[in-house]
């Protein structure tokens, strides 16, 4: 090599070293300035430490608002009602709505929140690639219009709503725009609601009355009937028990669907990347809460498939041999293990 082909490449090699110091170092300050401190100081001895856990990276969102704009003029005024009505479900359908009374004062919106554009908070990513789909509950391929209807007919403990209504029309257009992007049977990273991992004990309504005591109440009152808004037709903070809140039937009444529920979005404010309860605080909450009173449904015709029951439903006859206390308050796990080894047996 000769003298000069080697200085060259000496320069080189100091140069690039110099460049990758610098772009380290300038690294290592924006991450200082603009990253994320794990354990930040508002977060108290109980809550758990966030963990880098792929059920939190990567979720699926709403389409950008902006979209809506190359959607026909008829087609984008149905989805923005649409969304209206999730958001403010009781103006229009509640017991002093402008459009129909057919509902409890409570919105979607208070379980589905971000008008069901919340990444584990319940939304709606899901349905538009799923549904029609075959569900246990009813035994039936349910279209999107039944589905709704269980949740005017238990969340928000009412009656149906008419399929042909501008009303429901307008929710499907919403949800059918909601889910714009996601294949066909498939459910996006972040859908409904998370699966928080059993307890090995029961599920415990006196520890869950203390935490809800603490970190609750505030909001929903030591009475659990929440709080009205100002002007009567819709609640600052939704009731958790008592006569205008879900009913024996809905979704929430299932303690895991509760705690999945709760731990990544209550209390208010409280997301998938910020949870402020422990795993057994969830379901002790859930314990508590669905031991209260709440309206009650006729359920006689759920379930035609009894062996169909999910681990937690609180109500028999069952397949199999546990009682309905411990299908409601657990432990599941042994549940769990009888309903997945029969299922085996039948193949
Ligand atoms: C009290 C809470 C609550 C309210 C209020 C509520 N829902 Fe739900 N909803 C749930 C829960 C919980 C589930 C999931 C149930 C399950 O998976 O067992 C659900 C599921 C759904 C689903 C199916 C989601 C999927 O991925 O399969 C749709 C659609 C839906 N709700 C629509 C509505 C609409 C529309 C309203 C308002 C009219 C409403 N819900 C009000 C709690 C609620
Ligand atoms: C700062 C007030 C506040 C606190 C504290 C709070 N919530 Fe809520 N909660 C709300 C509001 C507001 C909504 C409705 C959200 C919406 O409509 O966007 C809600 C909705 C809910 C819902 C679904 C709607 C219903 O009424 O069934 C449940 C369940 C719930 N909260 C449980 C809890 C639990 C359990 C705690 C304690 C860990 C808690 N919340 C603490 C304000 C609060």
């Amino acid at each position: 090599m000769s003298p000069l082909r080697k200085l060259v490449t000496v320069l080189l090699t100091i140069s690039g070293l110099l460049v990758i110091t610098v772009i380290l170092i300038m690294a290592m300050v924006f991450n200082q300035i603009f990253g994320f401190d794990e354990e930040s100081p508002e977060t108290t001895d109980s809550a758990p430490v966030v963990k880098v856990d792929s059920n939190f990276v990567n979720l699926w969102t709403a389409p950008v608002e902006w979209r809506m704009m190359r959607l026909e003029p008829e087609e984008q005024k149905l989805v923005k009602y649409g969304k209206e009505l999730i958001t403010h479900t009781s103006q229009y359908l509640g017991p002093k709505g402008s459009v129909r009374n057919i509902s409890n004062g409570m919105n979607c919106q208070n379980c589905h929140l971000n008008a069901g554009s919340q990444p584990w908070g319940n939304n709606y990513f899901a349905v538009e690639a799923n549904y029609p789909k075959f569900r246990e509950r009813s035994g039936a391929v349910e279209d999107q219009v039944k589905r709704v209807n269980d949740c005017f007919e238990r969340s928000l403990n009412g009656q149906a709503l008419d399929s042909n209504s501008t009303e429901m029309k307008a929710i499907l257009a919403y949800i059918k725009w909601l889910g714009s992007d996601v294949p066909k049977k498939t459910t996006p990273k972040g859908a409904g609601i998370f699966k928080v991992k059993g307890l090995k004990r029961p599920t415990d309504p006196i520890k869950g009355q203390i935490v809800y005591e603490a970190k609750c109440q505030s909001c929903h009152q030591a009475n659990g009937e929440g709080v009205l808004a100002e002007d009567g037709k819709s609640y600052t903070y939704p009731p958790l028990w008592g006569k205008n809140s879900y009913n024996h039937g809905a979704g929430l009444y299932r303690i895991s669907n509760f705690a999945g529920y709760v731990k990544y979005n209550m209390p208010l404010g409280a997301t998938y990347e910020r949870p402020q309860l422990t795993d057994e605080e969830a379901w002790d909450l859930g314990a508590y809460v669905n031991s209260q009173p709440r309206p009650a449904k006729d359920l006689s015709k759920d379930w035609p498939n009894i062996a169909g029951k999910p681990f937690d439903h609180p109500f028999g006859p069952y397949a199999d041999p546990f009682s309905e206390e411990q299908h409601k308050y657990g432990p599941y796990k042994p549940i769990k293990d009888w309903i997945a080894a029969h299922k085996k047996d039948k193949k």
